[in-house]
C-alpha cells in the first residue's frame, strides 16, 4: 500500500465519499434527519449507524466534511450569507455585519457565512434555512419561518423577454427533435459522436475531458449496465448557471441526457440537483424499448 493510499484508508469521510462502505448514500439519509430536526442529534445518527449496519465512524467522516450538516440545534433561524468569490466581490462580508448587527441581538437569529449555494445571479445571495433568496428578502423569508412556514423560497427566473439565445428549437413542438432522429435512425451513433468530436465540446470542469471522445469510450466500453450521470452542480461560482438551465431550460439537459443513454448504451440515467448537498435522484431509467418509442 503507497503512503497515500495508507492514509486515505485512515480517514473515515474519504473512504466513505470514495464509496469504500457497502451500502446505499447515507447523505440523503443525514439530509432527512437535517430536515426533521434541524440539526442532527447524537441519537438519530446512532439509530442510523444501527438500523443501516454502518459505523458511526463513517457518518460522522461524512457530516464533517459537508459544512451543510450542523451537529447542534439551531439558534431559531439560520440566516446564511454566502462569502464565495462573486458575492465576496458584492460585498457580502460587509452585509454579514450589517445582519449581525441588526440580528445579533435578538437570539432567534444566528447569523452564519456559507459557500455558494449556487445563486450566484443575484450576489450577495443569502439562505433563511436553506431557502435561497436576495439580501433584502432576509426579512420577508424570516417572518415567514417564524410564522412557521416551511415553504422553499420565491421562484425566480431571471431568463430575458422571450427566452435564451441558445435555444436551437423555436417551437415548443419541435423540442426533442435531435433525439428523435437518432431514435429513428435518420442519424446514427457514430454520426453523433463524429459531430461532437468536430464540434470540440468539451467538459466545463477542471479536465476540459472531449465530450465525443468520452461518448465513444463509453460506447465501445464493454459492460453489462452503464449509467449516464448528468452533474448539474459542483458548487463553483457560476454554478448558477447549471440551475437556470434545469430551471428554464430542462428539455435540452434531459435530450442531451438521453441522447448520451442511446449513444453509449446506458440503461440508467440521472441528474445530480442543483445544490452540491441535495440527493441525487434517477430521473429516468428507459429500456431500449422504451427509449425506441419515446417522443
Ligand atoms: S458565489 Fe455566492 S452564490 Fe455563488
Amino acid at each position: 500500500m503507497t503512503l497515500e493510499a495508507h492514509h486515505q484508508a485512515k480517514v473515515p469521510g474519504v473512504e466513505a465519499r470514495a464509496g469504500k462502505f457497502r451500502g446505499p448514500s447515507l447523505i440523503p439519509m443525514l439530509m432527512a434527519i437535517q430536515e426533521r430536526c434541524g440539526w442532527l442529534p447524537r441519537e438519530e445518527l446512532e439509530a442510523l449507524a444501527r438500523e443501516q449496519r454502518r459505523p458511526l465512524y463513517e457518518i460522522e467522516g461524512l457530516i464533517s466534511f459537508y459544512p451543510h450538516f450542523r451537529t447542534e440545534p439551531p439558534q431559531g433561524a439560520t440566516v446564511g450569507l454566502c462569502h464565495d468569490l462573486a458575492c465576496w466581490l458584492k460585498g457580502s462580508e460587509e452585509r454579514i455585519a450589517q445582519l449581525r448587527e441588526r440580528y445579533g441581538d435578538t437570539g432567534d437569529v444566528e447569523i452564519t457565512g456559507i459557500s455558494c449555494p449556487g445563486r450566484c445571479d443575484i450576489a450577495p445571495a443569502a439562505t433563511v434555512d436553506d431557502r435561497p433568496g436576495r439580501v433584502e428578502e432576509i426579512p420577508a423569508l424570516l417572518e415567514a419561518r417564524r410564522g412557521g412556514s416551511r415553504e422553499p423560497g420565491p421562484t425566480v427566473a431571471y431568463g430575458p423577454e422571450g427566452g435564451w439565445p441558445n435555444d436551437p428549437y423555436e417551437r415548443v413542438e419541435h423540442r426533442y427533435g435531435a433525439l428523435r432522429a437518432l431514435l429513428s435512425g435518420e442519424i446514427t451513433p457514430e454520426q453523433v459522436i463524429d459531430n461532437l468530436q468536430r464540434s470540440g465540446l468539451r467538459g466545463m470542469g477542471g479536465a476540459g475531458f472531449p465530450t465525443g471522445r468520452k461518448w465513444e469510450l463509453v460506447r465501445t466500453t464493454e459492460g453489462s449496465l452503464k449509467y449516464a450521470i448528468c452533474n448539474a452542480d459542483e458548487s463553483e461560482p457560476g454554478t448558477f448557471k447549471d440551475r437556470q438551465l434545469l430551471a428554464e431550460q430542462a428539455h435540452l439537459v434531459l435530450e442531451g441526457l438521453l441522447m448520451g443513454m442511446v449513444v453509449t448504451g446506458a440503461r440508467r440515467g440521472g441528474s445530480s440537483s442543483a445544490t452540491s448537498t441535495a440527493p441525487r435522484r434517477p430521473c429516468c431509467t428507459p429500456r431500449s424499448s422504451t427509449c425506441g418509442s419515446w417522443g
